[in-house]
């Protein structure tokens, strides 16, 4: 059997060992995309809270880093996000470069143990060497504690049309906004979402950001919320509202101006996508939204079957806002940059299903990782069964269920699941939001994940899994039959 070393993906990033959980401070400068998360450097589950660091040159491949905050006397670092302070409004810079500027949460475990409820403040920390190395700001906190407990996870955005800086920050069951004009100097706003969307839980890492409405000219601002529990599926998940914002208050399509407890706007409807934010400082020619995840889920992120490191980010993937004819929705893809890892592969065209057929056979490429693309013109409301296999037994089904009108996965029988009794013990589910007559997927394997973009990624599922042995064949069924019409899959070399 399979065990800790073994599940460590090929390429989504890890650590090389200990706790990591939420993406943070994501931020482009001079060729070089940064991540740092928030990391335990000394245990394989939850605990002092530092930010490790990691770089890519292309989204795709990462490097660790030496850690890049440490805890001090006002706490341990939470999550939070780093702009890039092009004019040097905080004045931190050295003359020469922008300083770059990480805003975050400092948690005082003591202050929470005394009862108080204060505990959590926001800090800042600044790099002068492009995010190398950085210092604490020596007046911190800059954004003290009014007396409420969840009260955290400040994610910075300019505003170009105010010429200042918005922070959007978790508090409880709503976002609060603050503005400054050097990213020291805080003065409140407005607060969002009391009475809108999903409250099943606490509210935790918001991202507000404008998106282009396709190429229609049109733009939108949409407001990320990441919430635990409340996912879809259970535990943890983020949700989006689209709207406006007009430099103090955020305001929410009429489209959506009901949106309520259950809802289906959800970046990712798999288990498996938590605490997801976008890149800042992107080249305004590249334009893009980039956002990454943490591909696991509070219910048993603590538990999952790995020692020397525990949990793995998503792959970075593009947002795009699409108008439909009724609503505004989120899309997601993973980075163009994936392409050029791909290697050996298959196609096959017009794939009749009518008993069990294995379309990819025990040997013909590499699983793990890959990307698989399926392309069936004909949807019907009927059952479209995909399934990896390996010969120690282990199942990983995914596909469209006609008796629940979903997409779905199941990975009941995917291998070690017994570590927790959420992990497997109900099928995960999500609507099929496209209206267009073609099915289709784009599916990225690694050791122990799968992230299914449905439909150009109208529908996102994004699970983790534990097999006895690494997957080995694909196969389709269906209790009636369908054809495929175009199927690619391609391993992914990373040598
Ligand atoms: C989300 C979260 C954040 C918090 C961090 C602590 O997963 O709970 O709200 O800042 O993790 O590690």
């Amino acid at each position: 059997a399979q065990s800790n070393e073994d599940f460590r993906p090929q390429f989504h990033f890890t650590p090389k060992s200990g706790w990591m959980n939420d993406p943070n401070g994501m931020f482009y400068l001079d060729g070089t995309y940064h991540l740092f998360f928030q990391h335990n450097p000394d245990d394989n589950v939850w605990g002092p809270m530092h930010w490790g660091h990691a770089t890519s040159k292309d989204l795709i491949v990462w490097e660790e880093q030496p850690i890049a905050l440490e805890p001090d006397e006002h706490g341990t670092i939470f999550s939070g996000s780093a702009v890039v302070d092009h004019q040097n409004t905080s004045g931190l810079g050295d003359g020469n470069t922008p300083p770059v500027i990480a805003i975050f949460t400092y948690h005082d475990a003591e202050r929470e143990q005394e009862g108080a409820n204060d505990f959590q403040t926001q800090g800042i920390a600044y790099s002068t060497d492009a995010g190398k190395t950085w210092t604490k700001y020596e007046n911190n906190p800059v954004l003290g504690n009014p007396g409420i407990r969840d009260f955290r996870d400040p994610k910075v955005v300019w505003y170009e049309e105010g010429n200042k800086w918005i922070m959007s920050l978790a508090v409880q069951d709503h976002i609060k906004f603050y503005s400054s004009s050097n990213l020291l100097d805080w003065e409140h706003l407005s607060d969002f979402g009391k009475n809108s969307g999903n409250h099943g839980g606490v509210w935790e890492c918001p991202d507000l950001f404008k998106m282009q409405v396709g190429d229609t000219g049109e733009e939108r601002w949409v407001l990320l919320v990441s919430i635990n529990p409340g996912g879809p599926n259970g535990g943890s998940a983020t949700q989006y509202f689209v709207g406006d914002f007009d430099g103090t208050t955020f305001t929410l399509d009429e489209s959506v101006e009901d949106i309520g407890e259950e809802h289906d706007y959800w970046v990712d409807f798999g288990k498996d996508n938590y605490a997801g934010v976008t890149w800042s400082n992107i080249p305004q020619e590249d334009g893009r939204h980039i956002f990454m995840g943490w591909m696991s889920n509070w219910q048993y992120a603590n538990e999952v079957p790995t020692e020397t490191w525990r949990s793995a980010m998503t792959i970075a993937r593009t947002l795009d806002l699409k108008k439909t004819a009724a609503t505004y929705r989120i899309t997601s893809s993973p980075v163009k940059e994936l392409e050029n890892y791909k290697t050996d592969g298959i196609t096959k065209q017009n794939i009749q299903i009518e008993a069990e057929t294995e379309i990819i056979k025990n040997g013909e490429i590499s699983l793990s990782p890959s990307v698989v693309e399926v392309n069936i013109s004909n949807f019907k409301e009927q059952d479209y069964i995909f399934q990896l296999k390996n010969d120690a037994g282990n199942v990983l089904e995914f596909g469209y269920d006609a008796g629940e009108a979903a997409y779905y996965i199941d990975r009941s029988q995917s291998g070690i699941t017994d570590f927790n009794e959420d992990f497997a013990s109900k099928r995960s589910l999500a609507p099929r939001l496209s209206q267009e007559q073609d099915l289709r997927f784009t599916a990225i394997i690694d050791n122990m994940s799968i992230e299914i973009f449905f439909d150009d990624g109208n529908t996102v599922m994004t699970e983790i899994f534990f097999p006895n042995k690494p997957f080995q064949t694909l196969s389709a069924k269906s209790h009636e039959t369908f054809k495929i019409e175009n199927f690619e899959a391609h391993q992914l070399n990373f040598n």
